[in-house]
């Protein structure tokens, strides 16, 4: 793999004030890239973008809600305004806080104003953001566009049914770009994350809950962010130009195992069968 694949290229990263979005920066900026820095927190985004200043990267901060069209036609021009041009658009950002959480839930028990919120940040923010770097990259003929989704983009679990149907819906809108603007240069791909957590949240889970997702990991650990923004560095460069209009699953093949895996792997042990 070559070290500096992005040399010379302008990506913004949505949601990059921290988590995966300020990890796949910080790879992207160590590839070459020049980086704008978009979070609705404006001071993290300042430090994630201060930090990659001093590891001798290039980065430009912009404090944006990328649900507001205002805002984001905005940014878009600062980064033009600095960079000259956009190569790269990862929309990343998504609303995870745990309010968010407690109120996406079943569908009985939805709270409407989660359920907008979901669809405002996640599908019309990324769409917004799309809407106006894709417009800097046709001007070039080239670009690429990465939509962050998830494995509860396409398959059914307790909760989170507003996240759920916003990440589903981001595979298409994804289809949708590469389909649009393919013969004009650019690609568009969704990446559908498995669960990549930092370091320091692991303490945050409970052990056994823990212990079910890594059982249901086909490699012996859960991600990490830097597995994750190394895939989002590959859909960024040319060593991925043949692929367009995709879903590439980066999840320890987590969503592609049988549903009864685990359950047979403990009948196994418990019988002392031999399994595969
Ligand atoms: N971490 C995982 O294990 C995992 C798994 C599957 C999918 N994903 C996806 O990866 C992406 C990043 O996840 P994460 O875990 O790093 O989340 P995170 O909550 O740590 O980061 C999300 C970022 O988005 C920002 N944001 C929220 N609302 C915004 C808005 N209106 N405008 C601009 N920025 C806004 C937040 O401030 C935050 O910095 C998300 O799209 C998520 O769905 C993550």
């Amino acid at each position: 793999m070559s070290e500096r694949k992005l040399e010379g290229r302008v990506a913004i990263v949505t949601g990059a004030g921290g988590g995966l979005g300020a990890e796949s920066a910080r790879v992207l900026a160590s590839h070459g890239a020049k980086i704008a820095i978009v979070d609705i927190n404006g001071e993290a985004a300042r430090k994630v973008a201060e930090e990659i200043d001093a590891a001798g990267g290039d980065a430009l901060f912009v404090r944006t809600d990328i649900s507001s069209e205002a805002e984001v036609k905005a940014m878009v021009e600062a980064v033009v305004a600095r960079f000259g041009r956009v190569d790269v658009l990862h929309n990343n950002a998504a609303i995870l806080s745990v309010e968010q959480r407690q109120r996406d839930r079943d569908v009985v028990n939805m709270d409407v104003d989660a359920w907008d919120l979901a669809m405002a940040v996640n599908l019309r923010g990324a769409m917004l953001c799309t809407k106006y770097a894709v417009r800097e990259m046709l001007k070039n003929q080239k670009g690429s566009v990465i939509f962050a989704t998830s494995g509860l983009g396409a398959q059914g679990d307790l909760s989170l049914s507003a996240y759920a149907a916003s990440k589903a819906a981001l595979m298409m809108l994804s289809k949708s770009v590469a389909s649009q603007y393919g013969k004009q240069g650019i690609r568009s791909n969704a990446l559908q994350i498995g669960l990549a957590p930092a370091e320091n949240a692991h303490d945050s889970m409970p052990a056994p809950l823990l212990q079910i997702l890594r059982d249901n990991h086909l490699t012996p650990e859960l991600g990490t962010p830097r597995q994750i923004a190394d895939v989002v560095a590959f859909l960024a460069s040319d060593e991925s130009s043949f692929v367009t209009g995709s879903t590439l699953v980066a999840d320890g093949g987590f969503s592609s195992h049988t549903p009864s895996l685990v359950a047979m792997k403990a009948l196994f042990a418990q019988t002392g069968a031999k399994s595969m």
